[in-house]
């Protein structure tokens, strides 16, 4: 393909942005990144040959209906729930997303809101900058220890095990996990105990980090059953996609003190937030932040890039997953 009309459908960080119009002088770029919705994402599939969508894009069976021009979608991202990728499939489309680069950034994503929400720090933000702050006294503000607390992981994929690690190396906490996975890849994470269940795994832990990936059989997998699982002393962590977990069912235990708090950085209907949740103090609230870093950001526009490359050499693209 010569010069292909790509289109991209989100803003991109300037270095990546910089190096598409480098390469493709003719690239539709997204410069006051408004979301191009519904019938802006189908136009782009009917009418360019390459299309580079972000997390944030929904792309349902029906948009893949009918004629499409699209042949390559490189995903900037490493989770792909939000597309239909047997539609991806049935149209003859080339997928690809991002995985590996932003492994650091969202474990520390994770560490982030698991440190927050033990420490109380959102409600200690708020406190103090509302004027409300009366000093240092004995009972302020008590949080949860997290140093040799033991800590549950539901995925111990790439991200999942670089959590391990920091939990182990940095706050010596035992590591349990579950992984619906015969067998995980060795990622050095030291004396991580493996448990055959969901549930054994939420019973063991103090702190209960999620990392696997959104959709299909994976909705709901944490749901009012299983957060009464949890030791009432427990927090969950969710820096992998909302719907893993049913928010409602995680706003009455958080009320009820069925667990002791949470922190959130995925959402099941992003940007929507349940007001309930944004009122409690017991949860950490983050607006998808996982890999938002500028190294993390650029080297994911990279990779996609990469992906793109291969794809127009003829050659099979190193993060095809469809
Ligand atoms: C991903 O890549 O899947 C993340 O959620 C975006 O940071």
């Amino acid at each position: 393909m010569k010069d292909p009309v790509i289109v991209v459908t989100r803003k991109w960080p300037e270095p990546v942005e910089h190096e598409l119009r480098r390469r493709f002088p003719s690239v539709q770029l997204n410069q006051d990144d408004t979301p191009l919705g519904r019938d802006g994402l189908s136009h782009a599939l009917q009418h360019a040959d390459v299309v580079l969508p972000t997390v944030s894009d929904h792309m349902p069976a029906e948009l893949f209906e009918g004629r499409l021009r699209t042949r390559f979608l490189g995903s900037y991202g490493v989770g792909y729930s939000n597309i239909d990728v047997d539609a991806v499939v049935r149209a003859g489309v080339v997928l690809t997303n991002t995985p590996g680069v932003l492994t650091d950034a969202t474990a520390d994503t994770a560490m982030t809101l698991l440190l927050m929400a033990a420490r109380r720090a959102g409600e200690g933000e708020r406190q103090l900058r509302a004027g409300a702050w009366e000093g240092w006294r004995p009972t302020h503000m008590m949080g949860a220890e997290v140093t040799g607390k033991t800590l549950g992981i539901l995925g111990l994929g790439r991200i999942g095990a670089a959590v391990a690690r920091r939990a182990h190396f940095g706050f010596g906490m035992p590591v349990v996990y579950y992984d619906a996975a015969e067998t995980v890849p060795d990622h050095g994470v030291p004396g991580a105990t493996r448990l055959d269940t969901v549930n054994e795994v939420l019973e063991a832990a103090d702190f209960v980090s999620l990392h696997m990936p959104g959709g299909g059989g994976n909705r709901h997998v944490i749901g009012a059953a299983q957060l009464a699982t949890m030791k009432p002393s427990a927090f969950l962590v969710n820096s992998a996609r909302g719907d893993i977990v049913d928010q409602y069912a995680l706003v009455d235990a958080l009320r009820r003190g069925t667990i002791a708090g949470a922190g959130l950085d995925v959402y099941e209907d992003e940007p929507a937030v349940p007001r309930e949740l944004r009122e409690m103090e017991n949860v950490v609230l983050l607006p998808h932040l996982g890999s938002a870093t500028l190294q993390t950001r650029t080297a994911m526009g990279r990779l996609v890039l990469e992906n793109l490359e291969a794809f127009l050499d003829g050659r099979r693209p190193p993060c095809r997953v469809a």
